[in-house]
């Protein structure tokens, strides 16, 4: 059902450093950071050769990763993001199956302008999964 890894995100208190830091000391393709004010987070995109990396900072006093940043000051690992087809049957599927879908359950368009659904991480292994339809 889930296909490609499409990202690993990374929340971090310092957007520019870490984009500094995989840009210049490991030496990859790091994308302009992009506002997206409906999440509470600037991003930025690393490109990987097989998939990508989201640097997330807050963005905004209600960001939901504000929370995350106090419990991790240095930053961390977030969620996974995988790729789907039909985000609509995976989400009426896994609801089956008994998974908890955050928020409303209805897909919001995420970074790349596509349908993206969030799994509560305590039903997977205790990390938090972004569904993207690809
Ligand atoms: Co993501």
């Amino acid at each position: 059902m889930i296909g490609r890894l499409n990202h690993v995100a990374i929340v971090v208190p310092n957007l520019e450093v870490a984009a500094a830091l995989y840009r210049d000391a490991l030496g990859a393709c790091v994308s302009a950071p992009q506002q997206l004010a409906a999440h509470g987070v600037t991003v930025v995109f690393v490109e990987l050769p097989n998939s990508k990396i989201e640097l997330l900072e807050p963005l905004g006093d209600a960001s939901p990763v504000r929370g995350f940043l106090d419990k991790n000051p240095s930053g961390g690992m977030h969620h996974l993001c995988y790729e789907v087809d039909d985000i609509i049957a995976v989400r009426d599927h896994l609801k089956r199956a008994g998974a908890r879908v955050l928020g409303d359950g209805e897909p919001k368009l995420g970074a790349h302008d596509k349908p993206v659904l969030f799994l509560h991480p305590k039903d997977f292994a205790g990390t938090l999964i972004e569904l993207e339809q690809a």
